[in-house]
């Protein structure tokens, strides 16, 4: 197998197609090598005491994990000096962070979930980390949270990481989703899927259905349908999974299939994941994989963001699948 690296993937994107310009191709890379240490504490876990709460709330209102905080200090001090951002935003911050003045500044916003799926950590389930991309409008100071309340079809890039039993970067630049997989011993990250496309069909949804009760109606109508097997009206079985980490889910989906949902409900009345470093860049690249993303009536990419930490319904996957979903949405309203 030729070892293409995540360096020489994104130099041939911008030779090819103009994409992953110099900063981009260093922003990314620079998250990339947080995301190498984030994994090794992850890895040394208990020996390492980077395990269980750090006894601090976040502006979610959860409580973080030692780890949140750990990996989120680790890609600020990884990419603030690269002279390429202007700003970033994550989940663990209250507010959008402007580059310290003594630091040279760039053009593109970094925005991320630094650990996602934390309430992993302490079971050692696989969690991981999420980043999106965005250009800082022109004249807007990246202190100023506006700056990030772009539609999610402007993103430039988008990426996720899941620490799992392999250590995986799916990544997309706007021409199609690629996944590399780290050689812990070189220390590389190394192309192990060129091209990734979900299958536009599935027998397979993840849903936590102990907010059954909570669901809208067209989200019942198709658990429902799926739960009536080959004697409703699908036709056929349906099988269930459901990580608690939406980078492992959708880590399952674009490798066999599926859809995830995480849709609003009668507790979550915006949705329960987050819009701008959770359902955006998912939904990138998930759409660059040739799936499809909708939080119901709408597609999740065209969705104008109104506040940072804004909270969105996600439905994604296999493109027939959530089409389907989204005709009920629209037939049940
Ligand atoms: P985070 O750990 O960053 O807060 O994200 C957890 C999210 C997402 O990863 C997962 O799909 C979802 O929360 C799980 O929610 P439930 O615990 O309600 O199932
Ligand atoms: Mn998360
Ligand atoms: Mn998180």
């Amino acid at each position: 197998m030729s070892r293409v690296t995540l360096t020489q993937y994104l130099v041939e994107q911008q030779r090819a197609k103009g994409l992953a310009p110099a900063d981009v191709r260093q922003l990314i890379e620079d998250v990339g090598r947080a995301c190498k240490g984030i994994a090794s504490a992850i890895n040394k876990g208990a020996l390492a005491g980077v395990l269980g709460g750090a006894g601090t709330d976040n502006v979610q209102g959860e409580a973080q994990k030692k780890l949140d905080v750990i990996s989120n200090d680790m890609i600020v001090a990884a990419t603030e000096w690269g002279g390429y951002l202007a700003g970033m935003a994550s989940e663990e911050m209250d507010n959008a962070l402007p580059i310290p003045a003594h630091l040279p500044k760039g053009e593109y916003l970094l925005v991320y979930d630094p650990l996602d799926g934390s309430s992993n950590i302490d079971v050692n389930v696989s969690v991981g980390t999420i980043f999106s991309v965005l250009r800082c409008p022109q004249g807007v100071s990246a202190a100023d949270e506006k700056a990030y309340l772009q539609p999610g079809k402007q993103q430039i890039a988008a990426g996720f990481v899941v620490y799992g039993p392999a250590t995986i970067m799916v990544l997309t630049v706007g021409n199609g989703a690629t996944a590399f997989t780290l050689d812990r011993d070189a220390g590389d990250w190394i192309q192990t899927t060129e091209k990734i496309e979900i299958p536009a069909d599935t027998k397979e949804f993840a849903i936590n259905t102990s907010n059954s009760r909570n669901w809208t109606a067209p989200i019942k109508r198709y658990i429902d349908e799926c739960l009536a097997g080959t004697k409703g009206p699908r036709g056929k079985d349906f099988n269930m999974r459901w990580v608690a980490s939406m980078v492992a889910d959708v880590f399952r989906i674009i490798s066999r299939g599926g859809i995830f949902m995480y849709p609003a409900d009668a507790k979550y009345a915006e949705g329960r994941l987050r819009l701008l470093y959770e359902a955006n860049p998912m939904s990138f690249i998930v759409e660059q994989a040739g799936g499809a993303a909708i939080n119901g009536p709408q597609r999740i990419l065209d969705v104008q963001p109104g506040k940072l930490h804004q909270r969105q319904g996600v439905i994604l996957g296999s493109k027939n699948e959530v089409a389907l979903v989204g005709k009920y949405y629209a037939e049940m309203k």
